[in-house]
């Protein structure tokens, strides 16, 4: 059955699927990373591919930007179209100081302003919080967690001089998920920051509440594109070599979650 923004039957989608925001990204994806990607779905230009990674069946599907989007595009592939889990690879503006361009933020939480989720249940602060096996599996893929005590990228271990693109950090952490992009709230960062904040983005929340309202499991991947603390902004190429990173620390969590 197509759904208002989805024109795909069940079957078409992959119960795995990796959402980034843009839909040139998930174009970029279906052709450079999946084997045989087949379009699925393009209502509004959000596209939507079915293929294959490594055997196992894969898709990637645009979210668009901030909750309500992300909200419509989640909810009718776990209620009507048989997907199981997704994991949102976006961008987030680094918050805490200690974040570099280009780092990766697993995000073990998401604080938010939205009024979507604080609805979901009256009276209740939710809690938006990860599917444990895909954060867990995430970790693990980055080189984190018990077994690997050094919390950076392994390719970094060699001590050769690398471009920052391999040199990534990846984090473990709370993101705030924000209605507003364009926001001056310098004393709400602040205490988020405190609170141990790493990094803004406008879906992880959602996308959280979604899948845990529709039985299904989530995990969002992060790339640091931007800082809040100093004036910096990746280069296009760069921005794209990083974001693979994140697209298979996600693609490695799904086969091993
Ligand atoms: N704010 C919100 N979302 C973002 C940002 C930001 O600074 N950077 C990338 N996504």
């Amino acid at each position: 059955m197509a759904t208002p923004h989805i024109n795909a039957e069940p079957g078409d989608f992959a119960p795995d699927v990796l959402m980034p925001g843009d839909p040139r990204r998930a174009m970029r994806i279906a052709e450079s990373v999946l084997e045989d990607a087949q379009l699925v779905t393009e209502v509004r230009g959000i596209l939507g591919y079915t293929g294959t990674f490594g055997g196992r069946p894969v898709s990637v599907l645009a979210s668009g930007m901030g909750m309500p989007s992300i909200t419509i595009y989640a909810t009718e592939l776990f209620r009507f179209l048989g997907v199981k889990r997704i994991i949102r690879i976006g961008t987030a503006g680094g918050m805490a100081p200690h974040l570099e361009l280009g780092d990766v933020v697993i995000a073990s939480a998401a604080h938010t302003d939205s009024a979507m989720t604080a609805g979901r249940i009256p009276g209740i602060h939710y809690s938006h919080a990860p599917s444990f096996a895909l954060t867990a599996a995430a970790a693990a893929a980055a080189g984190l967690g018990a077994a690997a005590p050094k919390a950076e990228d392994p390719s970094h271990a060699s001590g050769r001089r690398r471009r920052r693109a391999t040199r990534a950090t990846v984090h473990v952490g709370p993101v705030f998920s924000s209605d507003a992009f364009y926001a001056d709230r310098p004393q709400t960062n602040d205490l988020l920051v405190k609170h141990g904040t790493l990094a803004v983005e406008m879906e992880a929340a959602a996308l959280y509440a979604t899948a845990d309202a529709e039985g299904g499991e989530a995990l969002a991947i992060c790339t640091i594109s931007d800082l809040l603390f100093r004036e910096a902004s990746l280069p296009a190429e760069e921005r794209e070599l990083l974001f693979d990173r994140s697209v298979q620390l996600g693609l490695a969590a799904f086969a091993t979650a």
